[in-house]
């Protein structure tokens, strides 16, 4: 019984360390963002009508969106190759920081 209830209790941290791999890191994402912001802008508010605002998006939206560019289920050349050179961990990171900023609430205002 012992010997099954640690089982249980190592299986529990497994999980959640597997999780917290899966979850965004805003700050990691920060650092990454550099890559995004000649075209979507320093804080993912976009300069031009040509690139999409990331600021305020929905992580969800934008993890699916980059899998997405990746796999080649939504084409385009340039967020293909961009999205190519990603690691799903990136991916995160990234949807994490652009869906913190606030950016594109404050356009709407
Ligand atoms: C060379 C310019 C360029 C760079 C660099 C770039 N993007 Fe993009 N991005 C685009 C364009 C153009 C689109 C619109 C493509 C389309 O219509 O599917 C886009 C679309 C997107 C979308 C979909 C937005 C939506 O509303 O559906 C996401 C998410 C995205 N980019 C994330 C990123 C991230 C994250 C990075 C940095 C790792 C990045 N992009 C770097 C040009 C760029």
């Amino acid at each position: 019984m012992k010997q099954l209830i640690k089982m249980i209790f190592a299986a529990s941290i497994a999980a959640a360390s597997a999780s917290a791999i899966a979850a965004g890191d805003i700050e990691a994402g920060k650092g990454k963002s550099t890559a995004c912001a000649a075209c979507h802008g320093a804080d993912g508010v976009s300069p031009s009508p040509m690139f999409p605002t990331l600021a305020g998006q929905h992580s969800d939206y934008m993890v699916k969106t980059l899998k997405d560019y990746k796999t080649g289920a939504r084409k385009n050349p340039i967020m293909q190759a961009t999205a190519a050179a990603l690691s799903h961990q990136d991916i995160a990171d990234l949807a994490a920081y652009f869906a913190s900023q606030t950016g594109l609430k404050t356009l709407k205002k």
